[in-house]
């Protein structure tokens, strides 16, 4: 009897090794649950510090983690400094002197270090920073698939092709993101995150004075937002003022909440591609739904953040588990 027990166990536990490395090819609900079960504690907390200091930073890591998946993947690329081989996302058009949180993930990537360390990777930290912000900010909470490695490189060539532009038509933008295994409607959904967050005079500016060159604003702007706007953005002092901020959802600052669609309905959302939302037919009907419905938003939102998180995602053997978040290995 206890011959043939023995022999049992010995498939059976060879069986649950070679599940777990099945498992280790994807991303999965608990990967850190056995090498750094705190690690989702550990962000909370690094995040909380932060937003005590700068209710701001918490739409600036969503937004860093929306640059460091539509270019190339959810890899931690953007972390990335410029090396002599590669000149990385950071000094991009679309990141310098805008893209915000990198001192957060150090923090966080120090403590968590410290607690596992080469465990866990800048890319999950940085997804896991993201998703915990939209519910500090009021938003939603869903749960996150982790297992994400890190990049070996960057380029900013890619970030600067690959990141859509405010100024940018929506069908423009829309290829971006068809291009990355996302669609319409995760474009109109994560548009929501403009529901937080701040834009500076430079990504709005043409907007105010000289739109298109037809020496009027731009007329899907609501006049009264106009004027506020061209107070804070002058048209003469350009360079004195182009880094000035005005928040995307004038509304409700800091509040996570279906009020961008609100504005856009009535012409009060900051930026060029905002407002463009509603010019095909199909984004204007997701546009007035979601503004109908804060709940249905919330939970289309997660679905969507998760799909975003997803986006060439590195898994298993690939990439590495950067010591930190600046430099390969
Ligand atoms: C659809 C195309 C998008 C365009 C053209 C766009 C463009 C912009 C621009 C120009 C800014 C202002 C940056 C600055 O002035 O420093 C901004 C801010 C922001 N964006 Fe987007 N964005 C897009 C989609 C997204 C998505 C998908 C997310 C997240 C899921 C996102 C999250 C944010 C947040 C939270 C801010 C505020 C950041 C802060 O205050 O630091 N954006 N975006
Ligand atoms: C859209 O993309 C095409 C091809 O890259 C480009 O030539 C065009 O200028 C873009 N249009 C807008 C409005 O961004």
């Amino acid at each position: 009897m206890g011959t043939s027990y023995a022999h049992f166990t010995v498939p059976v536990f060879c069986l649950l090794l070679f599940s777990s490395r099945l498992a280790f090819s994807q991303l999965d609900y608990n990967f850190y649950a056995y090498t750094c079960p705190h690690v989702e504690n550990i962000v909370s907390y690094g995040l909380w510090k932060a937003i005590q200091k700068e209710t701001r930073i918490a739409a600036s890591l969503l937004r860093l983690h929306f640059h460091d998946c539509i270019v190339d993947g959810c890899d931690a690329s953007i972390l990335l400094d410029d090396t002599k081989n590669f000149n990385g996302e950071k000094n991009a058009g679309p990141n310098r002197g805008s893209a915000r949180g990198y001192e957060v993930i150090d923090d966080i990537k120090a403590e968590v270090e410290k607690a596992c360390p080469s465990t866990v990777s800048c890319a999950d930290i940085l997804t896991l920073a993201a998703t915990q912000a939209v519910h500090c900010a009021g938003g939603s909470y869903w749960p996150v698939p982790l297992g994400r490695r890190d990049s070996t490189t960057a380029s900013q060539k890619a970030a600067n092709e690959q990141i859509p532009s405010p100024f940018e038509s929506l069908e423009n933008i829309t290829a971006k993101f068809v291009s990355k295994g996302l669609d319409l409607n995760d474009v109109v959904v994560l548009s929501g995150a403009h529901t937080i967050g701040f834009a500076q005079c430079f990504t709005f500016r043409r907007r105010l004075f000289n739109f298109g060159g037809s020496g009027k604003p731009d007329p899907t702007l609501d006049s009264s937002m106009l004027k506020k706007l061209q107070t804070v953005c002058p048209n003469g002092d350009m360079t004195n003022t182009n880094n000035k901020i005005a928040p995307l959802d004038s509304q409700t600052i800091n509040q996570f909440d279906n009020l961008y669609y609100k504005n856009v309905m009535s012409n009060t959302g900051l930026l060029e591609s905002d407002q463009v939302l509603l010019q095909d037919p199909n984004s204007a009907s997701m546009v007035q739904y979601y503004s109908m419905y804060p709940s249905l938003f919330s939970d289309d939102f997660a679905t969507s953040m998760v799909k975003l998180g997803n986006v060439g995602v590195l898994t298993g053997e690939e990439g590495e588990i950067r010591k930190n978040c600046h430099f390969v290995n």
